[in-house]
């Protein structure tokens, strides 16, 4: 199994568990108002140590690329912290917005469909995420590869045990990536749409990806994992060629690179609610959240299907989570998997 760097619920780092658990309780008190200064006494007292222990904790995280100011009668502030993942940073987040899953962080990993399914062969409790700062073997949807390089992506998998009939996983697939892009349009600003089966698309280029595996017992979903793969930061140039013409990344939208671990721990938690909410059936608004983000609406569509080229207009999804295709005599037809394009840019 990979080593493990730092789970946000249990003891983190093997060597020194307390100052992991310490310094993410003091990274969450200063980023929560980053703008303001935090007493030291009220620090200290909160955590139970001296002033002096605190300095030494937030000195031996400068080397991870924070920065603190620290002022006599005033207290300390956060000056700068770390844009790519890091593992104290995105728990101490996720301490703020009350998240209690567990979520295992890596270096790097093969895949984190791959960790995620050996969590759960080990009885892991679910929901949890699994993120890695690199894989080695990331994998997409059709059995393609996820070019999954260090440091400007996120690459995430969600462990569930949904007791779902396998025929509701695609729209809950679908239900999560709505949520998703939800949060990038409410939360972040950034206008991206969501392209049936469930890409994330950016001023009409693909931005994330979601791979959806599931254990299938009978008419029973045994446990479901649901990767995401999400482009942050950098260009696309430093992307495969082929690739260029037809990815993106949020920073090429917004001119300057986002703080990959706010993004990634509301992001987290948007998945956790979403899967509750999904379990509990509060999903009124998936359609009206489909229509306000759907890429493909009333577009003239071509589906690939098997060694099928289908046109017409795009129509939607139905309660399943199909495509609803109207094909050119007015008919309609539904399909659960297929390729898309749009017939020509919007
Ligand atoms: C696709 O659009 O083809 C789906 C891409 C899914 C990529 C993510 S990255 C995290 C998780 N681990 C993987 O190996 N794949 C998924």
């Amino acid at each position: 199994m990979p080593k493990k760097q730092s789970s946000s619920n249990s003891k983190a780092n093997s060597s020194s568990p307390n100052n992991e658990s310490f310094n993410r309780l003091i990274i969450s008190e200063l980023i929560k108002n980053p703008d303001q200064y935090f007493s030291g006494s009220t620090l200290a007292k909160t955590l139970k140590t001296s002033r002096v222990t605190i300095w030494n904790h937030l000195s031996s995280l400068k080397k991870d690329g924070f920065a603190f100011e620290a002022i006599k009668n005033k207290g300390y502030r956060l000056l700068k912290s770390p844009l790519t993942l890091h593992p104290t940073l995105l728990s101490a987040h996720l301490l703020n917005l009350d998240v209690k899953e567990s979520l295992f962080f890596f270096n790097e990993l093969d895949s984190t469909q791959n960790e995620a399914e050996r969590l759960l062969s080990h009885h892991q409790l679910t929901p949890f995420a699994v993120v890695a700062k690199k894989q080695t073997q990331g994998r997409g949807r059709r059995g393609r590869t996820w070019v999954s390089a260090f440091h400007n992506n996120l690459y995430i998998s969600f462990a569930f045990e949904p007791n779902l009939s396998p025929h509701t996983l695609q729209t809950f697939s679908l239900w999560i990536g709505l949520n998703i892009c939800h949060l990038l349009n409410s939360l972040f600003n950034i206008p991206i749409k969501i392209k049936w089966p469930n890409d994330l698309v950016l001023q009409g280029k693909k931005v994330a990806g979601f791979l959806a595996e599931a254990r299938i017992d009978a008419d029973h979903t045994r446990d479901l994992i649901l990767g995401i793969g999400l482009n942050i930061n950098g260009s696309t140039t430093t992307f495969p060629k082929d690739l260029q013409p037809k990815a993106t990344t949020l920073e090429t939208f917004t001119g300057k690179p986002l703080d990959m671990n706010l993004i990634t721990a509301h992001l987290i938690q948007t998945t956790l609610q979403a899967y509750r909410d999904f379990m509990h059936s509060k999903t009124s608004h998936f359609k009206s959240l489909w229509t306000e983000y759907d890429h493909l609406k009333d577009q003239p569509i071509t589906v690939y299907r098997n060694e099928e080229k289908i046109h017409g207009a795009a129509k939607g999804v139905d309660p399943n989570g199909n495509l609803i295709l109207q094909l050119p005599n007015g008919t309609f037809k539904h399909f659960n998997t297929a390729e898309v394009t749009l017939s020509q840019p919007t």
